[in-house]
């Protein structure tokens, strides 16, 4: 096995590997953050629903499972709506818990004076080159570049991984964190070798022990051959969003079920707690069709490392002396 010294995503979040965990609503608690976390990955704990005394359970269980580094996540365009919850979860945020935040989807100048201010490494996350120059000019120590095979929503003209981010490491002078159609670390090998310093996995830990969601969803992602691309202009700044294809997305597709009632487009409760799975969009990235088994999010980050280093080798070996 190798090691990351020198890698620049290592060095500013504090965590052994450079994999973060997506900072998916309503998953990236205690359970799955904590366990990241304790594997050497970059957990990421997300802010947008729970009240402050709830987020800080949360916070105190990741702490419980874990004493490595994590992060906190602060999704702007969802924040910013409702200006009582920002400045409460900014208050929380940034009182000195953690030494790494990463902001998301929105203008990247927002918040960073007062990240800074608070002594805090912070990466920005975006889909789009444009977004991401603005927020390294802004002071952001980092990106997290999102590719339109992404999980969550996409702009219909976004570029996908192999353009973006080799369009991106000619112009951003920051680390790039690739997110988008990594499931494993031979994905996380073709995004270092396009530009990337580290990568965010989303689909790939929703089908992991720790997190909340139905074993059926889970096992709908290990299943999964085909993703679908919906139109909804249901999740901010976005209008297309990737899911399992299945009876009731393709309907959901030709606009005959669960339109506009949110970015799940039907029973989101019904399919995430209790394993309804054709009331609501099975959400997932390309990724799904890369995923085998459930896996614990600590043997996600060891086996991605893993995998990363032996592609590493594979690739280094294709290397023949020239014979002259
Ligand atoms: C079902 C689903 C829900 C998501 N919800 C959020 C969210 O609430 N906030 C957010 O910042 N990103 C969200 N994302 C996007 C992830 O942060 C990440 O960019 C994406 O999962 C990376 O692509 P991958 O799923 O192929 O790994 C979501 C992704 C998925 C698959």
């Amino acid at each position: 096995m190798y090691s990351f010294e020198g890698n620049r995503v290592v060095r500013d979040t504090g965590a052994d590997y450079p994999i973060f965990q997506a900072p998916i609503g309503l998953i990236s608690r205690g359970a799955l953050v904590g366990a990241v976390s304790a594997a050497g990955g970059v957990g990421l704990m997300e802010t947008m629903f729970l009240p402050i005394a709830d987020m800080q359970a949360e916070f105190d269980q990741v702490r419980s499972r874990s004493n490595q580094p994590f992060g906190l996540h602060l999704l702007i365009a969802f924040l910013q709506a409702k200006p009582d919850r920002e400045k409460e979860v900014l208050d929380w945020a940034l009182d000195g818990k953690t030494r790494f935040v990463t902001t998301g989807y929105g203008d990247p100048t927002r918040y960073i004076d007062r990240i800074k201010g608070a002594g805090l490494t912070t990466y920005h996350m975006t889909d789009t080159l444009e977004e991401a120059l603005r927020a390294e000019d802004a002071g952001v120590d980092g990106i997290v570049l999102g590719g339109a095979e992404k999980g969550g929503g996409n702009g219909h003209d976004n570029l996908h991984s192999f353009a973006l981010l080799q369009k991106a490491r000619r112009r951003l002078g920051v680390p790039i964190v690739a997110a988008g159609g990594i499931a494993d670390g031979y994905g996380m090998a073709a995004a270092f070798a396009l530009g990337a310093e580290g990568v965010m996995m989303g689909t790939r830990f929703i089908a992991s022990s720790e997190c909340p969601w139905h074993d059926n969803y889970k096992q709908a992602l290990v299943e999964a051959e085909q993703v679908i691309g919906i139109q909804t202009s249901a999740v901010p700044n976005s209008n297309v969003m990737r899911a399992v294809r299945t009876p009731y997305a393709e309907a959901v597709a030709r606009g005959e079920a669960g339109q506009n009632q949110g970015p799940y487009s039907g029973d989101a409760g019904a399919m995430f707690y209790g394993g309804k799975m054709d009331v609501a969009l099975i959400g997932c990235g390309e990724s799904a069709v890369l995923i085998d088994e459930v896996k614990s999010a600590g043997e996600i980050v060891t086996d991605t490392v893993r995998e990363f280093w032996q592609e590493i080798e594979r690739l280094a070996d294709l290397r023949k002396p020239l014979v002259v």
